[in-house]
C-alpha cells in the first residue's frame, strides 16, 4: 500500500513536472520544442528507472537538451537580408541594432532619413544596416526600396524577413467623436500599407522561403476604451495575417504575429496634441455632451498608460528575433504585462465579466460633461487627487462642464525614446 501510494505520488509529480517543462518550452520557443524538451524530460525518468541515475544521467540530459533545442533551434542567418519598416524609433530601432549584431543584413526603413533615429543607424557604420527612406504609405517609396533591395544583390538568394513594424496610434478617444480622418489614417499606416508591402516583396521572399513578421498589439485583439481606429487597424492585420499564413504555407513563407501590449515608446507622441484635431469637425451638441475638461483629460490618459508601461524592449525584440531566426518560429507571440492573460480571459468569460474586466481600469477620472451629475459636474474636484492632471489646465467649468476659461499651459511631458 505505502509502495504504490509513492508510486502514485511520483507519477503525479513526474507528469506536472513533464507538462510544466513542455508548456514553458511552448512559451519560449514554439510547440515543436515543446514536445522535444517533454520527451527528453521522460526519457530522463525513464533513465533513472532503469538505474542511470545520478549526476551523470542529468548531465547527459543537459547536453542533449542544450544540443537539441538550442542549438540546432536557431538558423544559421550569416548574410540573410531582412527589410524591417519604421526603423526611426521604438522596436524597429532596437531590432535593426539587434539583428546586424547578429550577422543578419538588414534593410532598415526609416521615415524620415535626415531624422535622428536614421541618424544614428548610419552612424554605427556597420556594413551590414542599410538605412533606407520608406513611408510605407507612399508606393513610389515602396517601389525605390524594392529596387534598392533588388540592386544589392539579393535577387538570386531572394530577401528572408519582411518585418511589418511601423505603425501609428493616432487620436485616443470615444469612438464617437473620434475624426474619420484618424480612422483612415490608422488603416493606412497600420493595415493597407503591410497589404502593399507583403504583395510588392512576396516574389522576393517565396525564392528563399522566408519570413514575415507582421506587428499588431493587444488593442487589436481585445476591446480597448478609447482605442478604437487603432484596435480596428491592428485587429485587421491580425486577420490578414492568419489568412495569409494559411495561404503561404504550401510556399514555404512562414507568416508570424507579433502582439505586444503596452511598451514605453515613442507611439505615444503624436497623440498629445490630438485636441485640436478631434474638436475642429465636431457639431457643438456632440462636444458640450463631452465637454472640454473630458476631451483635455483624454491626453491625461495617454500619459498615464505610457507611464505605467515598461521601459524594456528586449521581451519584444528577442520575441521578433525569434519569429526570424528560429527554425520553428511560433504563428504568435505575445510579449508583455498580459498580453496573452488578457486575451485569454476576455474570450474565456462571460461577456458581463469581461466587460467589467475592461473597463475596471480607468485611465481618466473625469467624466464626460453628459454623465456627470449636474452639481458634482465639476472637474476641479477629481483634479485636485489627480496628480497626472497637475501638469493641465486646471479647468473653470460651467455648469456642463465646458470650459470658462483658459489657464497657461505648460508643455505636455513627451515619452522617453528608446532604441
Ligand atoms: N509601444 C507599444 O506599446 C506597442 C504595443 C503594441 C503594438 N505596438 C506596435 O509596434 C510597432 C512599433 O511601434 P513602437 O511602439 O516601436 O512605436 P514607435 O517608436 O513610434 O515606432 C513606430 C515607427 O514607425 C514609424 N512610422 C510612422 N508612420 C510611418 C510611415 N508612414 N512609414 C514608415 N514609418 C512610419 C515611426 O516614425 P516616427 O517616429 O517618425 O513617427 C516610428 O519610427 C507599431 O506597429 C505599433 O503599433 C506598439
Amino acid at each position: 500500500m505505502e509502495v504504490s501510494e509513492g508510486l502514485f505520488w511520483c507519477c503525479a509529480v513526474c507528469t506536472l513536472a513533464t507538462a510544466s517543462y513542455q508548456w514553458m518550452w511552448e512559451q519560449k520557443k514554439g510547440w515543436l520544442a515543446g514536445f522535444w524538451a517533454a520527451a527528453l524530460l521522460a526519457l530522463q525518468g525513464q533513465l533513472y528507472m532503469w538505474g542511470f541515475h545520478g549526476f551523470f544521467g542529468v548531465l547527459a540530459m543537459c547536453c542533449a537538451h542544450y544540443f537539441i533545442l538550442e542549438r540546432n533551434d536557431f538558423l544559421s542567418m550569416c548574410g540573410k537580408p531582412v527589410l524591417i519598416t519604421g526603423c526611426d524609433t521604438g522596436f524597429g530601432h532596437a531590432l535593426a541594432k539587434e539583428l546586424s549584431g547578429r550577422g543578419v543584413w538588414v534593410f532598415a526603413g526609416v521615415l524620415d532619413r535626415n531624422g535622428s533615429g536614421a541618424q544614428e543607424l548610419m552612424k554605427l557604420g556597420s556594413r551590414r544596416i542599410k538605412v533606407l527612406q520608406l513611408d510605407v504609405t507612399d508606393p513610389d517609396q515602396v517601389a525605390q526600396a524594392h529596387r534598392d533591395i533588388c540592386d544589392a544583390q539579393v535577387g538570386e538568394a531572394g530577401l528572408w524577413g519582411l518585418v511589418n513594424n511601423a505603425g501609428i496610434l493616432g487620436c485616443v478617444v470615444d469612438a464617437e467623436i473620434q475624426p474619420l480622418a484618424n480612422f483612415r489614417r490608422c488603416m493606412e499606416v497600420n493595415f493597407l500599407s503591410v497589404v502593399n508591402l507583403c504583395q510588392v516583396f512576396l516574389p522576393l521572399l517565396r525564392r528563399s522561403k522566408g519570413r514575415i513578421v507582421n506587428v499588431t498589439s493587444l488593442g487589436g485583439e481585445v476591446p480597448i476604451p478609447f482605442f478604437s481606429a487603432y484596435g480596428a487597424s491592428k485587429a485587421a492585420l491580425g486577420c490578414f495575417s492568419r489568412v495569409l499564413r494559411l495561404e503561404l504555407a504550401d510556399w514555404g513563407v512562414k507568416v508570424v504575429v507579433v502582439q505586444p501590449a503596452g511598451f514605453k515608446t515613442s507611439i505615444f507622441k503624436g497623440c498629445e496634441d490630438s485636441k485640436q484635431e478631434i474638436v475642429k469637425n465636431l457639431p457643438s451638441a456632440i462636444y458640450k455632451e463631452y465637454g472640454d475638461a473630458y476631451i483635455c483629460s483624454l491626453q491625461d490618459c495617454l500619459a498615464k498608460v505610457s507611464q505605467q508601461s515598461p521601459e524594456d524592449l528586449q521581451p519584444v525584440v528577442n520575441d521578433m528575433c525569434h519569429a526570424l531566426l528560429s527554425a520553428s518560429p511560433k504563428p504568435l507571440y505575445t510579449p508583455g504585462q498580459m498580453a496573452r492573460l488578457l486575451p485569454f480571459l476576455y474570450h474565456l468569460c462571460p461577456t458581463a465579466v469581461s466587460d467589467k474586466l475592461l473597463t475596471s481600469h480607468k485611465f481618466v477620472d473625469c467624466k464626460p460633461a453628459g454623465l456627470r451629475p449636474k452639481v458634482a459636474s465639476n472637474c476641479l474636484l477629481v483634479s485636485a487627487s489627480r496628480p497626472l492632471c497637475m501638469n493641465w489646465t486646471t479647468p473653470m467649468l460651467d455648469e456642463g462642464g465646458n470650459s470658462l476659461k483658459s489657464h497657461n499651459r505648460p508643455a505636455a511631458k513627451q515619452p522617453a525614446q528608446h532604441g
